[in-house]
């Protein structure tokens, strides 16, 4: 099995209300030292046995903890956003009858629930507590839903006793977090998913085009995520300087006519599309066989048709894949992308507004909004698209499934 990097990997680590708080410290260090991203977020009652500062401090990042903190973005769901994967250590008792219940009435509880990726529980406390009905009901509920409790240990407790209810070492819970996000890589396992990207070149003559300074960079990162992801990945590209990502299938294209006709090829047999090519709206509507001359113009007039539009078309599908569109912005990004989402018969968009620093053409990382077709939209930060692209599959994850059980 191939080992799990955890460099770059962004980690949440859940600290709850018991005395092995202490142990999550060196938790979130051995984390941070392997290179991983990692944010804190504890219980009031966590705070009592460890203050903030010292998560704070090793994190890197401030502490998530009070609901109520004044902040301009909804802590719980970008937190949510963010994480590859979460480990809840120590869990007490009161956070598994949370968790199982969906009982939301702190920041790490309704974080908790806002999270779509793997979730590892490292139960701690007495024996006769871990080994009551109502916790081992509620360990089992989890185990079920596909939560991966870590075993405690036995030993001698805080409070005297001795028996099972450790905190495990450090190394056995971030094993445990390799496998979580192992598991995570497999969840597009057999899913076939079909990709555009790059710009597309619309021929005036032989030797000129009408292009945009699209990159190729997002939908790139797109491919590259869902094949770790273990998806079937074709991507139908644009020309760009990119290396092909390892294990997908790439078929390059130069219009959008290409484009189009190379994605329909592969009308039925697609589960997710994604349209991150920025195609061009307009082709010269006759391209010259000869490179055109200047002559002594001081003028001259392209005329422009209207190239297929790609995601359009492939609502047509039946059976309709999940379908994921780009909307890159200049103004009311919002807005816009609402209404592309509609008319093009989208399941989610993914908004940007290309003129803010940082975002859009040509940059290594993007600032986008989330929107689906159920009223959903989330802000996710400034983050490298290949955050942005794990951010998107999660989010596409999600919604193959609900479609699934409909
Ligand atoms: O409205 P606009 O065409 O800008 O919408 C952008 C979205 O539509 C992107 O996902 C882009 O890949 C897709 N698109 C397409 N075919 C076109 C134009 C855009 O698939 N001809």
């Amino acid at each position: 099995m191939p080992a799990i990097e955890l460099s770059g990997r962004r980690i949440i680590v859940a600290v709850t209300g018991g005395i092995a708080a202490y142990k999550a410290c060196e938790l979130v260090s051995t984390l941070v030292k392997s290179g991983a991203q990692v944010r804190v977020v504890m219980t009031e009652s966590a705070r009592r046995f460890v203050s903030e500062m010292t998560f704070a401090t090793l994190s890197g990042h401030e502490v998530a903890w009070d609901m109520w903190a004044p902040r301009t973005n909804v802590e719980h769901i970008s937190l949510a956003e963010f994480a590859e994967v979460c480990v809840i250590a120590p869990a007490t008792a009161n956070v598994i009858a949370k968790c199982a219940h969906g009982i939301a009435d702190d920041l790490l509880s309704t974080c908790l629930l806002a999270l779509t990726c793997p979730v590892v529980i490292a139960p701690a406390m007495n024996t006769r507590m871990l080994c009551s009905a109502p916790v081992q009901a509620n360990l089992a509920t989890l185990r079920e839903r596909g939560v991966h409790v870590v075993e405690p240990e036995e030993g001698r407790l805080a409070c005297g006793e001795t028996g099972a209810g450790r905190l495990p070492a450090t190394e056995v819970l971030v094993e445990a977090v390799r496998d979580a996000l192992r598991s995570r890589r497999g969840a597009m396992s057999g899913m076939r998913i079909l990709i555009t990207a790059g710009p597309t070149r619309e021929a005036i003559d032989p030797v000129r085009f009408l292009s945009n300074p699209s990159s190729g960079r997002m939908g790139y990162e797109l491919a590259a995520e869902a094949q770790r992801r273990g998806a079937d990945v074709t991507l139908v590209s644009g020309p760009t300087s990119l290396p092909r990502p390892e294990g997908v299938a790439v078929v390059a294209v130069q219009s959008a006519e290409q484009m189009h006709e190379a994605v329909q090829e592969r009308a039925g047999v697609v589960d997710l599309f994604i349209g991150a090519a920025a195609v061009a709206d307009w082709r010269p509507a006759e391209a010259a066989t000869e490179k055109m001359k200047k002559g002594d113009r001081e003028e001259m007039t392209l005329r422009m048709v209207r190239t297929p539009d790609i995601i359009a078309s492939v609502a047509q599908w039946q059976p309709r894949p999940t379908i994921v569109g780009f909307a890159a912005e200049t103004n009311e990004t919002i807005a816009h992308a609402r209404e592309k989402l509609q008319r093009k018969g989208m399941d989610m968009i993914v908004a940007n507004d290309v003129s803010e620093p940082g975002a859009g053409f040509e940059v290594e990382t993007n600032r986008v909004t989330l929107i689906d077709v159920i009223g959903r939209e989330t802000d996710l930060p400034l983050m490298s698209k290949a955050e942005v692209a794990a951010a998107i599959l999660d989010r596409a994850g999600a919604l193959i499934a609900s479609r699934e059980s409909q």
